[in-house]
């Protein structure tokens, strides 16, 4: 019979490594960001699978595969546009005096010292810290999202709302 050498049982692990992780099911967080890809497609990123990603969870609240967002400590609000105006203008008044922000390209990147990146974006939606490093006001949810779904929505804020 023949002998597997050491080299080639770290590839048959490898290979199965690798086909347990296609076979896995389906978990946002693990699959790679797709914007080199859906920048350069026609119709822009919001044609594209993220995109309209981003869209449904800051429209409705709820990714494409249904799932609602959620955030620590809970929230009654169920979408970011329900505070942030489905155009991103905000303006609302909420409790304690917060004012929902202006997620507007203009007033998020172009009017800031140190504007917004996709990055940055993606840090304040999950830990309420802003471009400045600032605490945002706690009445902003800290969102608990799929790395995929925190990407996409954070795409969809910077590159949508004009
Ligand atoms: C309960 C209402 C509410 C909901 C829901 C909400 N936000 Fe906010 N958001 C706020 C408020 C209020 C502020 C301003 C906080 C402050 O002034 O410190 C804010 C600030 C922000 C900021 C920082 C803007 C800046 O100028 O620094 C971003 C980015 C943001 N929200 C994105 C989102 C996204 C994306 C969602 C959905 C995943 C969302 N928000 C849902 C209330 C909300």
């Amino acid at each position: 019979m023949n002998q597997m050498k050491p080299s080639n049982v770290g590839w048959l692990v490898a290979g199965l490594l690798a086909l347990a992780a296609c076979s896995a099911p389906r978990d946002n967080s693990a699959q790679p960001a797709a914007t080199a890809v859906t920048l350069a497609s026609p119709g822009g990123i919001a044609a594209t699978r993220a995109g309209a990603n981003g869209r449904a969870i800051f429209q409705t609240g709820k990714d494409l595969s249904a799932v609602q967002i959620v955030a620590q400590p809970s929230t009654v609000y169920q979408s970011c546009a329900a505070c942030h105006r489905a155009d991103g203008s905000g303006g609302l008044h909420l409790s304690g005096g917060a004012v929902s922000a202006d997620l507007r390209h203009k007033a998020i990147v172009t009017a800031q010292k140190h504007p917004y990146t996709v990055d940055s974006l993606a840090r304040a939606i999950s830990t309420g810290v802003d471009n400045e490093s600032h605490l945002l006001n706690p009445v902003m949810p800290h969102w608990q999202l799929s790395k995929q779904d925190l990407h996409d929505v954070a795409v969809y804020v910077y590159t949508q709302l004009k």
